[in-house]
């Protein structure tokens, strides 16, 4: 049995990292994990400038302790009335390593976001063009539409025609929740990647009412039936180079998620590592760990993989019921629960 695990230091390409006091509490953790992160840019007001964009990287670089050398890979935020010159402006300086595209009230901090692709389709030219990755929040806001098919149907009515009209752009499915995605992301070109989140691994739909309503098994997209998180373990461990490792960590304070209306997110980054190999490691699949955590991501993104190693081991880790993110307390995934992975260093 393998009992140590070494791999080449990994990425998250996929995170929340907020502002402000949040900011300098979070930082910390993702950078204790991983080299690079991609930064989503949902903050209010939302990061839709070159400008924006470097000020907030700059922010977080302040908030990485100064022993860990960690890049944030920086996003723009598209609206109606994003512009592939300043997207463009911003790939090229640097700035931007991609641009993210929420359907306008799809989730968190998603107000100002796109009320319809056809709105936005010269600025994806532009990225298509330039090699400027798109990553899609892929759900349909329709409120029609049933909660656990708004991906399933935002893959039918907007991301099919996309991929088929602009078959050049290199476009990320971000955090996929059901076999429907799997299936349409193995089904597509080398264009189409897709990140996995640790949450919808480990759990189902089952898990936000277990008991009684559980505020902090909830984030968007929602966990789908258990076929569908099947079908993602398999898509995550089989190997394939269209998935990496994105975990969604979104953080929000106790009071926030424990509310009437409780806010969507999971907070991960703490543990995230040791929470995606115990995955890995209970579908035989250590040996798939490394190209999902630090290979297909870069090589994806076409970015140079890391150097270095991280070096996991298995072990009981007690993971606390709550984090302090300084001042803020905040519920991380798998709160007092134990997970067989430890992260040494
Ligand atoms: O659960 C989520 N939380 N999903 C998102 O898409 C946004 C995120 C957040 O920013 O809190
Ligand atoms: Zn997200």
């Amino acid at each position: 049995m393998t009992d140590t695990l070494t791999i080449r230091r990994p990425d998250d390409w996929h995170v929340h990292l907020r502002d402000g006091d949040i900011m300098r509490g979070v930082v910390p953790y993702t950078a204790r994990q991983f080299g690079r992160a991609i930064v989503m840019p949902n903050l209010s007001p939302p990061v839709t400038s070159v400008e924006a964009g470097a000020a907030y990287r700059d922010r977080i670089l302040a908030a990485v302790p100064d022993s860990i050398d960690f890049v944030p890979l920086m996003t723009a935020y598209l609206t109606d009335a994003s512009k592939g010159d300043e997207l463009a402006r911003g790939f090229r300086e640097g700035v931007f390593t991609a641009a993210k595209l929420y359907p306008a009230h799809a989730t968190t901090g998603s107000a100002h976001g796109v009320t319809d692709v056809a709105n936005i389709m010269p600025a994806l030219e532009h990225m298509a063009a330039i090699g400027m990755p798109l990553l899609i929040h892929g759900e349909v806001t329709d409120h029609d539409v049933d909660i656990f098919d708004r991906e399933a149907v935002f893959i039918e009515r907007t991301l099919s025609g996309l991929v088929r009209e602009l078959p050049e752009l290199k476009i990320v499915f971000e955090h996929i929740t059901t076999a429907d995605a799997v299936a349409f992301v193995d089904g597509s070109g080398p264009n189409v990647g897709a990140t996995i989140t640790p949450q919808h691994l480990h759990i189902n739909r089952n898990a936000m009412f277990a008991g009684g309503i559980r505020p902090h098994a909830y984030c968007l997209p929602v966990a789908k039936r258990e076929k569908h998180r099947l079908a993602l373990r398999d898509a995550a461990t089989s190997g394939s180079a269209k998935y990496f490792l994105g975990t969604d960590s979104a953080p929000h304070a106790t009071s926030a998620k424990e509310s009437a209306c409780g806010c969507a997110g999971i907070f991960n980054a703490p543990y995230a590592l040791e929470s995606y190999v115990t995955v890995f490691d209970e579908e035989g699949a250590l040996d798939k760990f490394e190209a999902f955590a630090s290979e297909n991501g870069p090589r994806f993104y076409g970015l140079p993989l890391n150097e270095g190693t991280v070096t996991l081991e298995r072990a009981v880790v007690s993971v606390p019921k709550t984090i302090d993110a300084n001042g803020t307390s905040i519920v991380p995934f798998h709160a007092a629960d134990e997970i067989s992975w430890r992260l040494v260093g």
